[in-house]
């Protein structure tokens, strides 16, 4: 029989910021992995999960929570924590990440103090009403910061403090005055966490290194204390299903997969799902229900743990037929015994179609788009459209001869439009041997600010 429901599913904590203030590098560091040095172009570019359980957060915050008079009580099972990319090109990301998550963490390196894509964060955790906390990063970087040796239990931020010198937690102090003007700036009151006169008035800052581990304790507490006392009522586990797709990703021995965020509710191996497919809506039955071990990335290839059902908020692979065309950045519907499977196709399919439908120009001129998520689709029209450039056509995966025989329609129209942009995709030598003989120019680049950059270079120069 299947164990008891647990009350409390995992609150979904999403970290997002300006690009390198050290997001992936924090989670890094509580988890011991090093997805980061993994990343192309050293930047996320996609969303990620972890799930952190409450023991490790136990573990921890141990030496904080010792000396209080109450201990404090994990009611949840632990955190979903998602990252999100910090460039420019990824605002649709963000914004994902944001509306999935109940409480966030804004990483602002305190060297820079507060930057645009923080700023752009920042709007959109009000616009949602998302309570959330500041990660002040790379404290270490203050002038001869004193670190501890690595331990596996980081130290927490106030004995870092009594080890410093005073013209170090001079200018530790002068930065952080600042950050907390730049914030009274944007309309926010905000308040290293120990001089937090109020939570719900005032944001706590939480200085931390991301390489030394410093303030991580400090920085799990809060999040853990803040979301079971602000929003207990929330984290009740609901039986209706809310997840969403991520990725599509083939894995030998799995077959065509994907991974998914259930934020809210319970799915079970044999459920049926509904999701959005290039060729119309996928109708299938979970083969297998996985998920990485704990404090590892869903992103990243690791060993799977198989499970009879899984409960929220957690990062899902899942295996079943028919994915192959499944169309990452869409939700995911389980079919109950009161659905009708038809209504639920039609749900599935909204998402993709007003992102395609609005992105192709009525003009009949323009570039071909092609990535490897709707996420990333997106983010590429959204850059296409601010730089002024149509588009004429648009799709999902690798790129075929098809794809170049439409781009190749523009080389009378509109010869410099007779191109390809491709994210994340890819051409297989004898299509890129096609696109030559035609005359179509692909762009391919696993950077999406680089791919950007070398399209504006083309554009311009055959304005010349
Ligand atoms: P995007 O995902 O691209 O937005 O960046 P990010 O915010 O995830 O930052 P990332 O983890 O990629 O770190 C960016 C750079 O800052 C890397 O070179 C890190 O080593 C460095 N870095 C991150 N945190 C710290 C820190 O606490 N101290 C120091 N000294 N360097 C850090
Ligand atoms: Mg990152
Ligand atoms: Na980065």
């Amino acid at each position: 029989s299947e164990p008891e429901r647990p009350k409390y599913r995992a609150p979904v904590c999403c970290v997002m910021g300006h690009v390198d203030t050290g997001k992936t590098k924090l989670l890094d560091k509580i988890r011991r992995t090093n997805v980061q040095t993994g990343e192309a172009g050293g930047i996320t570019q996609q969303i990620g999960a972890t799930f952190f359980p409450a023991d490790a957060i136990e573990r921890q915050t141990d030496a904080l929570t010792r000396t209080a008079k109450k201990k404090m009580e994990m009611l949840v099972p632990g955190l979903l924590v998602i990252d999100t990319p910090g460039h420019e090109s990824f605002s649709n990301l963000r914004s994902r990440g944001s509306s999935l998550c109940d409480i966030a963490i804004v990483v602002v390196d305190l060297m820079h103090g507060i930057e645009p894509q923080c700023v752009e964060s920042l709007e959109m955790l009000r616009k949602n009403k998302t309570p959330f906390v500041v990660a002040l990063n790379k404290i270490d970087r203050c002038y001869a910061w004193k670190s501890p040796a690595d331990s596996p239990i980081y130290q927490p931020f106030k004995v870092s403090q009594k080890e410093q010198e005073q013209a170090t937690l001079n200018e530790f102090k002068a930065r952080t005055n600042d950050v907390i003007v730049q914030f009274a700036e944007l309309g926010f009151n905000a308040a290293l966490y120990y001089e937090n006169p109020d939570y719900r008035t005032h944001i706590s800052l939480i200085p931390t290194s991301a390489h030394t581990g410093e303030g991580i304790p400090d920085l799990l507490l809060m999040l853990v204390q803040l979301t079971q006392r602000m929003m207990a009522k929330q984290l009740y586990l609901q039986p209706e299903l809310e997840a969403t797709v991520l990725e599509v990703k083939a894995v030998p021995g799995l077959g065509t997969t994907i991974d998914i965020i259930l934020v809210n509710g319970s799915i079970r191996e044999g459920d049926e799902i509904v999701v959005c497919g290039m060729e119309g809506p996928i109708h299938t039955k979970i083969r297998a229900l996985l998920t990485p071990h704990p404090m590892k990335e869903l992103r990243v290839k690791t060993p799977y743990q198989h499970h009879k059902v899984v409960h929220a908020a957690q990062g899902i692979k899942i295996s079943a037929h028919n994915l192959e065309n499944a169309v990452a950045g869409t939700s995911l519907l389980v079919v109950g015994p009161d659905d009708d499977v038809e209504d639920l196709k039609e749900e599935v399919m909204e998402d993709m179609e007003t992102v395609l439908e609005s992105a192709v120009d009525k003009s009949g001129e323009g570039v071909f788009v092609k990535a490897s998520t709707l996420g990333s689709l997106e983010a590429l029209l959204i850059f296409l459209q601010s730089e002024g450039v149509p588009v004429n056509g648009v799709g999902l995966g690798p790129i075929h001869k098809k794809d170049v025989n439409k781009a190749a329609i523009m080389l009378d129209r509109k010869p410099r439009y007779a191109c390809i942009l491709a994210f994340n995709v890819a051409i297989a030598p004898d299509i890129q041997l096609y696109a030559n003989q035609r005359g179509v120019t692909c762009f391919t680049n696993e950077t999406i600010y680089r791919l950007e950059e070398e399209f504006l270079r083309y554009l311009d120069g055959k304005k010349q």
